[in-house]
């Protein structure tokens, strides 16, 4: 079960209107078209392992835990410290863990959903006592500052939960993971990639992406994979407490919320204060509905995303 949420955001905020002295754009296109009004941006001396085990150290204070308990992090991240180690075990040194399971996970914006699942196979099975699960990104170092297709919708942060064993009668009830869906579709990486890597151009590269039809794609297949996660977890939709989606497009949001019949007043939003920080949007999501109190422990949480692969899955928990 989910015993601690934390987040860390990088003070520097960036407004629409300081993108729009950058590219061809304005504030009232990008509002209208995304629900974004400013995104945090790292300083480029600031690695990702440093906003992950901020947010690890704030989630472990939460769950009454210290880094001596943590046997296993997960970082879901796309943008890593280096192309090796993990960033994982560099968090892993940062917050003077013991030796332990440390390694990366990588489905960009779907990380966080498909940490949880990998995570939830090592606590149930009793390989795991405290597990930290992270989603950090500094997603800005990935953009073309001359392409505003792009480069006005990503922002930096990291959000990470602490994963203890929990309760296990079977029951709805229990506190934990209790379903997940997670999908694939490699044949269409072209929509949303980054054209550079180290055993193809031997650089870090840049982000493209066909926005309309990943817009077009996400809508259609997070809904089945949302009915999926909860038919696993054999709850009904009208049961969700609250949905939190990956904070890429508020228009995203609301079509897959419309298209469930979720009530609009029971998903989290943060797209406008944090853009798309890929694998850390639904841990800050989540961490923002527990800091300001509408999350609360015994909630049902629904939790999704979808991101280049492309990746996209669905978790059902109960907090
Ligand atoms: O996290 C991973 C998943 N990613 C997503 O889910 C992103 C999904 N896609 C989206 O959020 C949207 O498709 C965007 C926000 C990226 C774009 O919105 P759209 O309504 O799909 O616009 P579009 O790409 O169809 O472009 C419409 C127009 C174009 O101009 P023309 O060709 O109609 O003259 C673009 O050049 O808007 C133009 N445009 C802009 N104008 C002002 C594109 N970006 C901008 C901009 N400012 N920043």
């Amino acid at each position: 079960m989910v015993t601690g949420v934390g987040a860390y955001l990088p003070p520097d905020i960036v407004t629409n209107d300081d993108l729009a002295r950058i590219v061809d754009t304005s504030d009232a296109w990008i509002y209208e078209r995304t629900g974004i009004r400013s995104h945090r941006q790292a300083p480029s001396d600031q690695p990702v392992s440093e906003l992950a085990a901020a947010a690890a150290r704030e989630a472990l204070a939460a769950a009454g835990r210290t880094a001596a308990d943590v046997d296993l992090i997960i970082v879901a991240t796309t943008t890593p410290d280096n192309t090796f180690p993990a960033t994982a075990t560099i968090v892993q040194r940062k917050l003077e863990a013991p030796v332990g399971i440390a390694f990366d996970v990588q489905a960009v914006c779907s990380g966080f959903v498909y940490a949880l699942a990998v995570a939830d196979g090592f606590v149930s099975r009793g390989q795991s006592r405290c597990a930290l699960v992270i989603g950090a990104e500094v997603m800005t170092r990935l953009m073309d500052w001359t392409d505003r297709g792009t480069c006005v919708l990503f922002g930096d942060g990291a959000g990470a939960v602490v994963l203890e064993p929990g309760p296990d009668t079977g029951s709805t009830d229990d506190r934990g993971i209790l379903g997940f869906s997670l999908r694939a579709d490699g044949t269409k990486q072209d929509l949303l990639y980054v054209d550079g890597g180290p055993s193809t151009t031997g650089t870090i590269g840049k982000l493209r992406m066909q926005g309309n039809q990943v817009f077009r794609h996400a809508v259609v297949n997070i809904s089945e994979a949302v009915v999926a996660a909860s038919s696993a977890a054999g709850v009904a939709l009208p049961e969700i407490d609250w949905f939190i989606p990956h904070q890429a497009n508020q228009r995203i949001l609301d079509g897959v919320a419309k298209r469930l019949g979720i009530d609009p007043c029971r998903v989290i939003s943060t797209v406008a204060e944090h853009a798309n920080t890929s694998a850390a949007s639904i841990p800050l999501a989540m961490a923002q509905g527990v800091t300001d109190g509408r999350i609360r422990e015994g909630d049902l949480l629904l939790l999704e995303a979808m991101g280049g692969g492309l990746t996209w899955g669905a978790v059902v928990l109960r907090l």
